[in-house]
């Protein structure tokens, strides 16, 4: 066991377990933030999306001790008040289905607006191209992505 910090959602905690338990567990056992999901487990269908350091990155695969000291932000802290873009465009297409992957896909889609303020339809796909949904909300989800860049010019 170690004791290890970082800044989750703008906040520093601190986690006293094994290094090498991915962040997706800690999140979610230690912290109790259970917005970010279990899906596969290896890196492949995009569930378990937070940031790092600002970048989209897959929580299930990274091992705690890798983000001592860095900047963690899961969707509970996208914006909490709701009004983030993508969340009131997500409202607005009606995106969700069983919305199991959405928090996935909406820390991808933030990741993306960040670095691309405007993507083209080309940069949405491939900033989502990882994540998966078994609802096949795909359709939805690039119009909300759309939206939310086109509201935030
Ligand atoms: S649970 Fe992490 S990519 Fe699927
Ligand atoms: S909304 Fe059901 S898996 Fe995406």
């Amino acid at each position: 066991m170690s004791k290890i910090n970082f800044t989750l959602n703008g906040k520093t905690v601190q986690v006293d377990v094994d290094g090498q338990m991915p962040l997706l567990w800690v999140l979610r056992d230690h912290l109790d933030m259970t917005g970010t999901k279990y899906g596969c487990g290896i890196g492949m269908c995009g569930a378990c999306t937070v940031h790092l350091n600002g970048s989209a990155t897959r929580s299930c695969l990274l091992p705690v001790s890798a983000v001592a000291g860095a900047e963690i932000k899961t969707i509970e802290g996208l914006d909490p008040t709701g009004n983030h873009p993508l969340q009131k465009a997500w409202i607005e297409h009606d995106v969700p289905q069983c919305g199991y992957c959405q928090s996935g896909q909406l820390m991808s889609a933030a990741a993306l607006l960040q670095e691309n303020p405007k993507p083209s339809e080309e940069d949405i796909e491939a900033a989502m191209y990882g994540n998966i949904c078994r609802c096949g909300t795909y359709n939805r989800i690039k119009s909300a992505i759309k939206t939310a860049a086109e509201s935030s010019k």
